[in-house]
């Protein structure tokens, strides 16, 4: 952040959020097959929504891995400690940190010697953690980082030459399409150093009608998940999508693990946005919106190694749906 720009005004981090917002939105559309980017999905309506998809009874990621930080916290605790030498125990998107707790709260009763550093680009989720999590964790050393996840990072490594542990949870990383993931965990391996660790959440995959119907729930949360990007877009681009003329249609590959959504216009129609870009459907065109990316045991530790990390650890709920992976920087 330069200071002359404050100085001067000219840095507003909004604006720049909303022109990127407008760029991505527009080339998506005007791109052939269409598509939006589900990154922005979260804004607090959406953040809402997620909530309610994260409670619903077919959406079972994050009860899996709740089990799993829950149920498995001393064997989470036994792959990360290493030698008991202090550590940074980094989190990626910590959104209210209800899983990590479990695993903070066992480290602390176990005087482990820590520093848990939550990454989120949302100022909003720092602050309630940095406010709530030490009144809820007594003797928690917290602090958070608002911004870009490897940014955040550089942050955290010139704060304390400490090793690091990262957490990526939620299986957030199904979101990428796989040669992304891939260069995803190159990069973070290029921010850590030899001994560091990664606790990477993985959804596995299962019977396929338990994965479809988990992001096809029977109340259309997920749905109005979807629709509500078009609601934003209309809201912040000044847009005219019409909710009513567009579909939800989710779909999973069992041969490839992809889970994806799209949404579906239901009548040729033009939609204008900001009284100047006209984009034209036809009737049951599609808008490619997310992919939510299944994955094998072995895809995992294959995408550790060409990433330069030691898969060292595997950590599942009982059923074997979702998947902690504990990786070493080597
Ligand atoms: C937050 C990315 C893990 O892909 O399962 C839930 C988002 N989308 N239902 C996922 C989501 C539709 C979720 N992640």
């Amino acid at each position: 952040m330069g200071s002359p720009a404050i100085i001067f005004g000219a840095y507003s981090p909004s604006k720049t959020k909303k022109e990127q917002f407008y760029k991505d939105v527009i080339t998506g559309l005007k791109s052939m097959p269409k598509r939006l980017s589900s990154k922005y999905f979260y804004d607090a309506k959406g953040d809402k929504i997620f909530q309610e998809i994260m409670n619903c009874e077919e959406y079972y990621p994050t009860r899996c891995e709740l089990e799993i930080f829950s149920k498995k916290t001393s064997e989470i605790c036994d792959a990360i400690i290493g030698e008991g030498d202090g550590f940074d125990l980094i989190e990626l998107g910590a959104g209210d940190a209800t899983k990590s707790s479990y695993l903070l709260q066992y480290l602390l009763d176990k005087k482990v010697d820590f520093t848990y550093l939550p990454i989120d680009i949302s100022q909003n989720v720092i602050n309630y953690l940095d406010t709530n999590l030490p009144a809820k964790l007594p003797g928690l050393r917290i602090q958070g980082l608002n911004g870009e996840y490897f940014e955040m990072l550089k942050q955290a490594a010139s704060l304390s030459n400490r090793r690091k542990v990262v957490m990526f949870l939620g299986s957030n990383i199904g979101n990428m399409q796989t040669n992304e993931a891939l260069e995803f965990c190159k990069t973070l391996r290029n921010h850590l150093s030899e001994g560091d660790m990664v606790l990477m959440g993985f959804d596995l995959k299962k019977n396929p009608k338990t994965i479809l119907a988990a992001y096809n729930d029977k109340e259309g949360i997920t749905k109005r998940f979807n629709l509500n990007l078009l609601e934003r877009i209309n809201r912040e681009l000044h847009a005219d999508f019409h909710l009513s003329k567009f579909e939800h249609y989710p779909t999973y590959d069992p041969e490839t693990g992809a889970c994806r959504s799209f949404l579906i216009s239901l009548e040729d129609q033009e939609v204008t946005i900001n009284d100047k870009e006209h984009i034209r459907f036809a009737k049951d065109e599609y808008i490619y919106m997310e992919i939510s990316q299944k994955f094998t045991v072995l895809q995992t530790e294959q995408i550790a190694e060409s990433a330069g990390f030691k898969a060292i650890d595997c950590i599942f709920d009982s059923k074997k749906w979702f998947l902690d992976a504990i990786w070493v920087a080597e």
